[in-house]
């Protein structure tokens, strides 16, 4: 499914999303484990950072500057409201130019929507975009094999794509990370977090 599609679906979800993770706090423990691998730095990007911004909340009370970037243009204005404090962009990460390094950088359920033939490349550009000990935190599928689906999700068709565990791991240490806590934090589900340093 083309980045372009999933941006209109998530701008026709904006509101109702914005309405359903109010008060969530879905993901933050994953993002306080990663913060503890963080050695220096306080630059933070999350891409896919959606509207409601509970990572944003959880990283300004720790001093990050905070970056988001989504391709949803709803997401993101509705973001702007809440975060006036935050650089907010639209775009896709697949063409996105990460415009520094970042000390710490999230994709909490927001790369699983990527084709499965973009999955590599993005994760080479967020492996060389974390600074010097740099932090990264990603969502995906949990099985072992690479493969796409299709889910419904708000009354939206959304696909989803994974490389595989293995294949992210393998992938984590060539470009230059090690695995520092990965976790399967929705068993039986087949959904995984990821943390992963640069080495
Ligand atoms: C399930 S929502 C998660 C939002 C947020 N991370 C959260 O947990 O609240 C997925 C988000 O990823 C964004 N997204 C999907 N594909 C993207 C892409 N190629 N580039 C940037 N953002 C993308 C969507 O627009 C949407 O806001």
């Amino acid at each position: 499914m083309d980045p372009t599609e999933t941006g209109h679906n998530y701008d026709a979800l904006a509101a109702w999303w914005l309405a359903q993770m109010q008060d969530s706090t879905y993901g933050v423990a994953a993002l306080e484990r990663a913060l503890t691998f963080v050695e220096e730095g306080r630059e933070a990007l999350d891409v896919g950072c959606g509207c409601e911004g509970r990572f944003f909340r959880a990283l300004m009370e720790r001093h990050f500057h905070c970056t988001g970037l989504d391709i949803s243009g709803e997401m993101i204005a509705l973001a702007a409201r809440r975060y006036p404090q935050a650089v907010l962009e639209v775009g896709d990460i697949c063409s996105w130019r990460l415009p520094q390094r970042y000390d710490v950088i999230t994709a909490w359920d927001s790369t699983f929507h990527l084709p499965l033939d973009r999955q590599e490349s993005v994760l080479q550009k967020l492996c060389e975009g974390l600074s010097r000990r740099g932090v990264l935190l990603f969502t995906c599928g949990g099985g072992e094999e690479r493969g796409s689906v299709r889910g419904e999700f708000g009354g939206k068709s959304f696909e989803y794509s994974s490389l595989g565990v293995p294949e992210f791991a393998r992938l984590l240490w060539r470009f230059g990370c090690a695995i520092q806590h990965m976790e399967y934090d929705q068993y039986p589900e087949n959904h995984v977090y990821m943390i992963a340093k640069k080495r």
